[in-house]
């Protein structure tokens, strides 16, 4: 069994996916906190579960490096084995990336090295491609750069709206990362140095 925290900053369907993937006995992960840059309406997911929470707000530093080191005091006070980035939508500077090197996986709504950033999907339609996908990446100290684990592709359907494209991608990246972390639990992979 491999302890998970969870970074969020929005709706957190993929928390919710996690949490309830996680109820099973036989999963061999357990979320054992959620944190985020601000009041995300999914660490209302975490609560339902009874898991612990944090916010850390970048606002009340004076620079992102002070920011990330207590966010990162904050994930390491749960020992992680691995730390999910699931929309949380803040780059991490390279102090808390370096301190969870080889723990820390990201997943992004493209097909990596496609449409980096924080509107990948409405880049994808604006690009005018029939097909986009999902990553999970190991977190470098780039954007969107680290090493990819698994990717899956999802097909852009004439009439796809932003929204109407992410609620598919989404639907997608929930089975993907339940897999993935449970592969990467099983592996013992280098994501549990
Ligand atoms: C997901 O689609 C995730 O891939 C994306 O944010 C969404 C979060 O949804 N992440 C990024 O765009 C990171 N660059 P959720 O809050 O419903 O899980």
């Amino acid at each position: 069994m491999i302890s998970v925290v969870v970074l969020i900053s929005g709706s957190g369907s993929n928390l919710l996916s996690l949490l309830k993937k996680s109820e099973n006995p036989l999963y061999p992960a357990k979320i054992v906190a959620v944190g985020s840059d601000l009041d995300a309406p999914g660490l209302e997911h975490a609560e339902l579960y009874e898991v612990d929470t944090f916010v850390v707000r970048p606002e009340l530093f004076s620079s992102k490096e002070d920011w990330a080191k207590t966010l990162l005091a904050n994930v390491q006070h749960h020992q992680p084995d691995l730390v999910v980035l699931a929309g949380f939508m803040k780059i991490l500077p390279a102090n808390f990336v370096s301190a969870l090197k080889g723990k820390l996986i990201n997943i992004h709504p493209s097909l990596l090295p496609d449409f980096k950033g924080a509107h990948a999907v409405r880049d994808a339609l604006a690009a005018g491609v029939t097909k986009t996908g999902v990553t999970i990446h190991y977190v470098d100290e780039g954007v969107d750069t680290g090493e990819i684990i698994v990717q899956t592709e999802v097909d852009i359907e004439p009439g796809d709206t932003e929204s109407i494209l992410h609620e598919r991608i989404k639907s997608v990246e929930h089975e993907l990362l339940g897999s993935t972390i449970e592969q990467l639990a099983y592996k013992q992979k280098p994501v549990l140095r």
